[in-house]
């Protein structure tokens, strides 16, 4: 699914770091490094600000990748390890432009031009009038009590919130409305969200993108630092934001799958619908996206509720129930960070989220345990014989 996020140097990760440590300690880094990124964190060191540089790329995503630098680089001057930094976000950050066929493109200016919005307030980010006063001071004092004051974790690694203003679940409602009405009268040929849903819109395709931007920037960012460090959390630094429509004449429910993301953001919108639950089978790597489900802890069903959120791991395998009754319309940004996707390259245990990976790891320590036991008894039998 996300095989066009696939490295362009298949070589990266047999290559030595090829860095010179010049006679002041400057680590001179080649315009195609082959410097690694560290796999944990160096928790102990403390990364500098960015703020005040005039980069591409969101100032705190530079200083949480900085704790990722090896170790060699972390005291070298701030511009240099900007710019290392910056190499590797580019690698990945552009990909959705790199990709985006000329013809997206066009698809999108051809929108521009066209569509004419109906609720103009929607398209810049209102935190007062777009999210619920709960929410928005759990965000705004930024820590894990604050955020667990308003948020439920009904099954490890899933997170549901009350979120969104009433008001505006019904003003983008009608703004999909409209631009589904556009769509249809204009005869205009859509592209649908994934390949999974036939009904539903882009959200980015018709303008939303700079608002989206700032939900990730403030809102989501925040959230996934705390619960999902693990998955680039942190750094989530590009999106794709849609909205999907289920009932009798749109698509009735969704297969079994995992999102091409590292934290997913999902938020019923409305309106009035039953059944449509999410039911999730807990996290897996790449590599163990097909194994069994453990236990009854993987297995969760969760029912949605209008202006409620649920946030997860894109890994995390899910689908979606049949909406039996009604018709449910759902808002959610698939979140990726440009550094969890380099790092995952020469990373082969996922144990820390990946259920299976985990699995394995306890299996084998449990095997070298009973190894060392048997090792001693026999040692012990030897010296009393
Ligand atoms: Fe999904
Ligand atoms: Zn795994």
């Amino acid at each position: 699914m996300d095989s066009e996020m696939s490295h362009q140097d298949g070589n990266y990760n047999e290559s030595p770091a090829k860095s010179e440590v010049i006679g002041n300690g400057t680590v001179t880094t080649m315009a195609n490094s082959r410097l690694k990124l560290r796999v944990h964190p160096n928790k102990d060191h403390k990364p500098e600000g960015y703020d005040d540089l005039d980069l591409d790329f969101n100032p705190s995503i530079f200083s949480s990748l900085e704790r990722y630098l090896p170790s060699n680089m972390l005291g070298i001057p701030r511009d240099d390890k900007a710019k290392f930094m910056r190499e590797i976000l580019l690698k990945y950050l552009p990909s959705g432009e790199r990709h985006r066929t000329q013809k997206h493109q066009e698809y999108r200016e051809k929108i521009k031009s066209n569509y004419q919005p109906l609720h103009r307030e929607l398209y810049a980010l209102n935190p007062t009038t777009f999210f619920l006063p709960t929410f928005l001071k759990a965000i705004s004092d930024n820590t894990e009590q604050s955020f667990r004051s308003i948020i439920s974790e009904p099954s490890p690694g899933i997170y549901v919130f009350p979120m969104l203003q009433p008001d505006f679940c019904e003003l983008l409602l009608s703004e999909i409305e409209n631009f589904e009405k556009w769509v249809a009268e204009a005869k205009f040929r859509i592209m649908r969200p994934n390949r999974m849903n036939r009904y539903g819109a882009v959200l980015d395709d018709f303008g939303l993108e700079p608002m989206l931007d700032r939900l990730m920037d403030d809102f989501v960012r925040p959230l996934s630092r705390v619960f999902f460090p693990e998955v680039g959390g942190s750094s989530l630094d590009s999106h794709h934001g849609f909205v999907v429509e289920y009932g009798e004449d749109k698509d009735l429910d969704l297969g079994f799958h995992v999102d091409d993301s590292e934290v997913t953001l999902n938020v019923c919108l409305g309106k009035e619908f039953s059944g449509g639950e999410l039911f999730f089978r807990g996290s897996r790597c790449e590599r163990h996206v097909n194994t069994g489900t453990q236990s009854e802890q993987e297995a969760f069903d969760y029912s949605h509720v209008p202006g409620r959120a649920v946030l997860h791991r894109g890994r995390h395998r899910h689908g979606a129930r049949a909406t039996t009754s009604g018709h449910r319309i759902n808002l959610l940004m698939w979140c990726r960070s440009s550094v969890f996707r380099e790092m995952k390259l020469y990373q082969k245990d996922f144990s820390d989220w990946c259920g299976e990976c985990n699995r394995m790891k306890k299996e084998r320590q449990r095997s070298t345990c009973a190894a060392t036991r048997l090792e001693l008894i026999a040692r012990e039998g030897e010296s009393t014989a």
